[in-house]
């Protein structure tokens, strides 16, 4: 098996060189509308936020951010497939302009601009990271009633185009056996309430490029991937930035394109996405050595009722999962005559 991969240093708002009903699944995360870190991008995407902000009218900021914002949720529903995903990471703002502390809903208006455009709603993910700090406390500290709630969580907001995928020959309906995940795993990843991701670092250790990375965790990516997509199809980032989705597209067995406004960015993602062999090998005998500790406890209680997956030569629970296949990357190759990374897997074990 291999996988191409596409990194585009460019806008999103324009993606004209992708072609209509291309993409099977989007998985991102934008810059968070009216957190600081992101003005003087959002500035530059339209210098009226920067005006706005400068008069203090933060509603306003927060609204032409979301316009811009807007311009690539419409060219994700051009691109991508009917019955295609779009999971999008995003977290609230709180802030104080001029005196009035309040907060601003991000998840709410993203909801609001993709129900516009068409796109359907599906259930959402709440992401509370797990953390070892106390509670740190906004506003009058312990004098009600003027105490703040603290954010803690974060939304992974999904839509669909077009109801649901059909699945069109026998080739895609291969691929989706493969692609299958363990009982247990549904079980994990299918809660709309994910509490054992833990954030990742967000110091990028580069002079040339900003300080804070904005990134998610792979594993956050890596999941969605195997939850909304299957063996071979392409996955799409708008808001690249670090290169986890490619990195993780790559170790699902996907293709990709990611595309990345910063140019700067774009040794820390090849950086990155040369460690693919190694962290896909980590990544997937993890899983079946989860998958094989489950079996364990299930034969431990007495639970002895199982089917067999041949490619793995061990029980699972359903029959569903019975042609699961891993692979894990041998090689990933820069293609530099046409600016792109090929992936070559090896079957697993
Ligand atoms: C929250 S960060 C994404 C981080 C990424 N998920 C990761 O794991 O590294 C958002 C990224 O979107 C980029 N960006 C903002 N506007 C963009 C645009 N119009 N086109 C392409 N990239 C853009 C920013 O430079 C930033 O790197």
């Amino acid at each position: 098996m291999e996988t191409i991969h596409e990194i585009i240093l460019g806008d999103s708002r324009e993606l004209s060189f992708i072609k209509d009903n291309t993409i099977d699944l989007v998985v991102t995360s934008p810059p968070y509308p009216m957190i600081e870190m992101w003005d003087s991008l959002f500035s530059l995407l339209n210098p009226k936020v920067e005006k706005l902000l400068k008069s203090k009218k933060g509603e306003d900021a927060f609204k032409l951010m979301h316009e811009e914002l807007s311009n690539i949720w419409k060219e994700l529903y051009r691109v991508l497939k009917k019955g295609g995903i779009v999971c999008i990471n995003i977290g609230d703002a709180t802030r104080k302009i001029d005196d009035k502390f309040q907060l601003y809903p991000n998840h709410a208006e993203i909801i609001r601009q993709m129900t516009r455009i068409g796109f359907h709603v599906l259930p959402l993910i709440i992401w509370r990271k797990p953390t070892n700090s106390p509670n740190k406390f906004m506003g009058s500290g312990m004098l009600p009633p003027n105490a703040y709630v603290t954010l803690e969580h974060e939304y992974i907001l999904i839509f669909r185009k077009d109801g649901m995928r059909k699945i069109e020959d026998e080739d895609e309906k291969n691929r989706r056996y493969k692609s299958a995940f363990f009982w247990e795993e549904r079980n994990k990843w299918f809660s709309d309430v994910w509490t054992d991701i833990t954030g990742v670092s967000q110091f990028l250790n580069n002079s040339e490029t900003r300080e804070r990375s904005a990134a998610f965790p792979l594993e956050l990516a890596y999941r969605l991937i195997n939850m909304f997509s299957i063996y071979g199809d392409t996955i799409l980032d708008p808001f690249l930035g670090t290169g986890t989705t490619i990195l993780s597209a790559m170790i699902a067995g996907r293709n990709s394109i990611g595309i990345e406004i910063d140019q700067s960015l774009i040794k820390t993602i090849n950086t990155k996405i040369v460690q693919a062999p190694e962290i896909s090998h980590s990544i997937i005998t993890q899983r079946i050595a989860n998958h094989e500790e489950f079996i364990k406890q299930q034969v431990k209680q007495g639970k002895n009722k199982h089917y067999y997956c041949s490619s793995l030569n061990f029980p699972v629970k359903t029959k569903q999962e019975t042609d699961i296949v891993f692979y894990t990357i041998k090689e990933v190759i820069e293609e530099v005559h046409n600016k792109k990374w090929k992936c070559v897997y090896n079957k697993y074990p």
